[in-house]
């Protein structure tokens, strides 16, 4: 199998190649579309089974600390392509980008899916941390306006993760999809009151670690100045 990184070098010579053709360049973006859309299925295959080895796991603990460590990547990705697509001036709707967007979508997509799968453990972390309230906005929004999302398997993704998330109301009718395939959605069990707990311990934990390290720091740096 490919690997990763290999996909994206593919696929960025390849729209890079297509998109530098100016004769007929706007069916070949159209093109580069249709081969993204391909890819990004191919994509989100490896994604979702990656997840449904998190859930076949069974182990709160675990789930927790791979979730915690999984957000924080997604979060920075999704921060780091923000800025660069706001200053490259790209529009949503405009002309398919040969660009980094693709990683937006995909990590927009997928923290919905992770959403939807362990709705508990994310707002665990998303409830507090409003600049990831501010970045999921403007992806589900930019995915929005992509068209990647338009039709297909993922049509609903965009709008159940948004409801979820407290983005957008909740329709009387919402419903997770993934309800019942997870023990997540077991109400209260012992183990996931625990390992709440523990995790609340561990955090505020690092959280101190880092208040302390950060400390003394700045106000060196203030007083050399
Ligand atoms: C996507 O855009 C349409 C049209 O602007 C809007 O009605 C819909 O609520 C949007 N969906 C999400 C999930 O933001």
């Amino acid at each position: 199998m490919m690997d990763p990184s290999s996909v994206w070098s593919f696929l960025f010579f390849t729209l890079l190649s297509l998109g530098n053709c100016s004769e007929t360049n706007r069916q070949k973006k159209d093109n580069a579309f249709e081969i993204y859309k391909k890819l990004f299925e191919v994509k989100r295959k490896d994604q979702i089974n990656a997840l449904n080895n998190l859930i076949e796991l069974n182990d709160v603990n675990q789930q927790y600390k791979i979730i915690d460590i999984m957000l924080k990547g997604l979060f920075k990705v999704l921060e780091d392509s923000r800025a660069v697509l706001i200053a490259a001036g790209v529009q949503p709707d405009g002309p398919f980008p040969v660009d980094e967007k693709i990683k937006d979508v995909e990590n927009s997509a997928f923290f919905g899916d992770v959403v939807l799968r362990f709705p508990k453990i994310v707002h665990h972390y998303f409830d507090r941390n409003s600049n990831w309230n501010n970045l999921i906005r403007w992806g589900i929004g930019f995915c929005n306006l992509s068209g990647i999302f338009d039709d297909g398997p993922h049509s609903q993704l965009l709008g159940l993760m948004s409801q979820e998330l407290g983005i957008s109301e909740k329709s009387p009718d919402y419903r997770n999809p993934f309800r019942n395939e997870n023990m997540e959605f077991l109400p209260n069990t012992d183990a996931f009151q625990k390992a709440l707990k523990e995790e609340e311990k561990r955090r505020r934990k690092e959280e101190k670690r880092k208040e302390i390290r950060k400390g003394p720091r700045i106000t060196r740096s203030r007083s050399e100045l």
